[in-house]
């Protein structure tokens, strides 16, 4: 019987495990349901750029994306496969769903805050995610030089764009991973893949961009490779 697992237990117990249990039971559905938990997650605006494209062993595609893995054992012993996908491409339809649901969900008289949420997605966002040609360009020459002026986001050029919706992504990936560990599973993140293949095998959208890919299932022992090694707190975690 898996026993399911308290958060910091959870945080503490997962490692990435390269290794998965080929005879044990897995229970598909439990991806599933840590997925739901995993769209819960912060995301930039609201926007949710991003699919989750399940893999599982009875898949045709299991096998050829495990070997665009590079043929690691946590791809190919893996019992379902987690492709994260971001959408930037899907910027438009996405904030449309958020203005129209803040249109619609809004209680009361329009008022100021109505129309600043309304002018968000349907102004300031449009800004940061439309495409013409120099327009990266455009927008970083804008940020600089109101920043002259006041604090001003400098994050606005295009590979900006892609780096938070990757975030986002990544955030969500990590809710995963950590619900996964919680329900008695294990996980490996796996940046390690031909994502040009895979993205074609999958028949991704031009504009559709690998996040990672996360190998899921029961991680034998031997799929530790070795103690966990951490940089001590008092480099990583500062104070000013
Ligand atoms: C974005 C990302 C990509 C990773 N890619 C790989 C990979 O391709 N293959 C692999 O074996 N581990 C991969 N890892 C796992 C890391 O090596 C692992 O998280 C790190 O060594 C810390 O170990 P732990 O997860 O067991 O705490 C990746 C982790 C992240 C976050």
């Amino acid at each position: 019987m898996i026993q399911e697992l308290g958060f910091f237990e959870a945080v503490e117990a997962r490692r990435s495990v390269r290794i998965f249990d080929q005879e044990s039971e897995f229970d598909h559905s439990v991806v599933q349901k840590c997925l739901e938990a995993a769209i819960l997650s912060p995301n930039s605006s609201n926007m949710q750029l991003y699919n989750f494209i399940r893999v599982p062993e009875s898949s045709p595609l299991k096998g050829p994306i495990a070997k665009l893995c590079m043929g690691q054992k946590a791809a190919t012993t893996a019992r379902e496969l987690v492709v994260v996908v971001t959408r930037r491409d899907l910027w438009k339809s996405r904030a449309k769903a958020n203005f129209e649901y803040i249109q619609s969900s809004y209680e009361g008289k329009p008022d100021k805050k109505l129309k600043q949420a309304l002018g968000y997605y349907g102004k300031l966002v449009p800004t940061l995610y439309s495409k013409y040609p120099g327009w990266s360009l455009i927008k970083k020459l804008i940020s600089f030089t109101v920043g002259l002026k006041r604090p001003m986001v400098r994050e606005v050029g295009e590979t900006e764009v892609r780096i938070s919706v990757h975030k986002s992504a990544a955030l969500a990936s990590m809710t995963f991973m950590l619900a996964m560990k919680a329900s008695g599973y294990d996980t490996c993140p796996m940046e390690g893949h031909d994502s040009k293949r895979i993205s074609k095998l999958l028949n991704l959208p031009s504009g559709a961009e690998i996040c990672m890919i996360i190998g899921c299932g029961k991680g034998l022992p031997e799929g530790v490779y070795g103690k966990r090694f951490r940089i001590p707190s008092e480099e990583l975690i500062l104070e000013v």
